[in-house]
């Protein structure tokens, strides 16, 4: 196994939510766990003005709400807290990037240490540019390739905000760090579930030749959330389901179901074959714009019988919003293997039921035994492959129930991860901050997949922008989503999987 090396993680935006919904957790869990390395130390920098004693109480305070492994005692966190430090900074400020590098100089001398720093932005995407000119403006990447230190940057999302944006962002990174050393974060590539995808693909023989147009009809790919857009109102209104999940996570799935086994297991490999894959998505025209895709925004409604609101009436939504909370969308992959099956994705907020998963349908029986009204009966045999929540793999078919008359009846045979491996998988943050710690990209998104990625969904929102928006709210809160979205693949002859 790799070694993790003594390090030092510098968090930009430490005093805000996700380092404490998200990272400190993580971080927790894998010190805990024991993988922290021998020597690592943490040091927020963000404007708030705090000192270390101040920043660790807000930490253990999160620690106690979001983490795996709460409640957390006092003594428990006041060894943990000892590898954690907050250097009151300002984004726009070269003094502040002194001081950092004066804490990087300070620590690696005080133990003994090399100079291997990651950095991770957890700010608003707003403020990234002005990081990274103050870690070249202070060299604080000099470090790199002398000896056997490194430097590394962890970007969260969204990455940017169309293919241009995107673009320019890859080049400002890249102009200080390189793709080695870059780790996009994308939280689904962390989940369990995800990363048993390959396994079940290609550590089974009995599944791998079927995985293709001969055999498979259509695949439904669905995230779906019954939670509203929640606080983060002021990013959402502007991004919108399209950029919020499709972008990302949905493509990452749409991949991870759909790619050719890669020669080795290794992060590159995996991602020349994510990159290949994303570029056979065929190009939506306008046309296709209009008949492929459809968009939602939720309406007051009922969750669990309690009423809900209109997106337009959540806190900082403006009254007059034409933002996506769900969208769907049919698309092909034009390569030897999946020509000709449609794909559908569908992912909103405000839905029936939280779930996401992969529903894979084999075609038809192309003749049944059991008569001609037997065919109408039987079930296209179909492999659900449940991302969350009841993480696992159903396989359905048709069995013949008892009894002396032949009733061809659905039944499943279910792989459950909580009853199969008697545990509850961690954090998809602790698996990924792992693997910056321990310097694998396997899970990390990479500048070319980001970009074919951006480009599909940017030829979407162009479309959008060239025809008449929806008249919204146009879906329930508490419904599956809009009637529309029904109407795309219902027009196929196929219905979405609302089990
Ligand atoms: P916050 O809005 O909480 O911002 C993080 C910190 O950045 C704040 O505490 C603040 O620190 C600083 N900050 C905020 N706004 C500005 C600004 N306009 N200019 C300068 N500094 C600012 O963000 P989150 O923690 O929620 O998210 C961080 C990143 O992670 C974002 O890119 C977000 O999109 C992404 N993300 C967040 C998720 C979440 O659930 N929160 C989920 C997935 C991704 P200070 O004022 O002390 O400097
Ligand atoms: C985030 C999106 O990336 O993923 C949120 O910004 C969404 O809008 C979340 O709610 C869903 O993640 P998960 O892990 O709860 O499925």
């Amino acid at each position: 196994m790799t070694e993790m090396k003594s390090s030092i993680m510098v968090i930009f935006g430490a005093s805000g939510d996700l380092a404490h919904i998200k990272i400190f957790p993580a971080l927790y869990s894998l010190w805990e766990d024991g993988f922290f390395p021998d020597k690592f130390f943490i040091v927020g920098f963000a404007r708030t003005d705090m000192d270390d004693e101040t920043f660790r109480k807000t930490v253990f305070s999160a620690l106690n709400v979001n983490c795996r492994k709460k409640p957390i005692s006092e003594d428990e966190f006041l060894n943990f807290s000892k590898h954690v430090f907050y250097l009151t900074s300002k984004y726009d400020d070269g003094s502040s990037y002194d001081k950092l590098g004066g804490f990087i100089e300070s620590k690696a001398k005080e133990y003994n240490i090399s100079k291997n720093v990651i950095y991770y932005l957890s700010t608003p995407p707003s403020v990234y540019i002005n990081v990274i000119d103050g870690i070249k403006n202070a060299n604080l990447t000099s470090y790199e390739y002398k000896g056997e230190n490194f430097s590394r940057i962890v970007i969260e999302k969204p990455f940017g905000y169309d293919y241009e944006s995107a673009k320019n962002l890859n080049s400002k990174i890249l102009s200080v760090f390189k793709e080695e050393e870059v780790y996009r974060i994308d939280h689904y590539l962390g989940k369990e579930t995800v990363q048993n995808i390959f396994a079940f693909r290609f550590s089974n023989a009995i599944f791998e030749p079927i995985w293709n147009n001969k055999f498979i009809d259509h695949i439904q790919i669905s995230s779906l959330e019954s939670i509203g857009v929640g606080f983060r109102a002021g990013y959402f209104d502007k991004a919108g389901i399209i950029r919020d999940m499709m972008q990302n996570h949905m493509m990452q799935l749409l991949a991870s179901v759909a790619i050719e086994p890669p020669a080795i297991f290794d992060a590159d490999d995996i991602r020349n074959e994510k990159a290949k894959l994303l570029k056979s998505i065929r190009p939506l025209s306008l046309n296709d714009v209009k008949n492929f895709t459809v968009r939602g925004q939720y309406d007051r409604g009922t969750l669990d019988n309690k009423p809900v609101i209109s997106y337009k009436e959540e806190d900082g939504i403006p009254a007059n919003s034409t933002t996506d909370t769900y969208v769907a969308l049919k698309l092909f992959i034009d390569n030897y293997r999946w020509a000709g099956v449609p794909f559908y994705l569908r992912s909103g907020k405000r839905l029936k039921k939280h779930k996401t998963e992969i529903a894979v349908y084999f075609k038809k029986l192309p003749y049944s035994l059991y008569g001609k009204d037997g065919i109408e009966k039987i079930k296209q045999n179909s492999i659900i492959i449940t991302i969350q929540p009841n993480e696992g793999i159903s396989i359905n078919f048709g069995a013949k129930a008892p009894g002396f008359k032949v009733d061809i009846e659905p039944v499943n045979m279910v792989f459950n991860y909580k009853s199969s491996f008697k545990l509850t998988p961690p954090d998809a943050y602790e698996r990924l901050i792992y693997d910056i710690i321990l310097g694998d990209q396997t899970l990390f998104a990479r500048y070319d997949d980001t970009l074919i990625a951006w480009q599909f969904i940017t030829s979407i929102i162009n479309g959008w922008s060239k025809t008449e928006t929806p008249v919204f709210p146009n879906y329930e809160a508490g419904s599956w989503g809009p009637e529309e979205a029904d109407g795309l693949i219902n027009a196929d002859g196929r219905n979405w999987n609302n089990a």
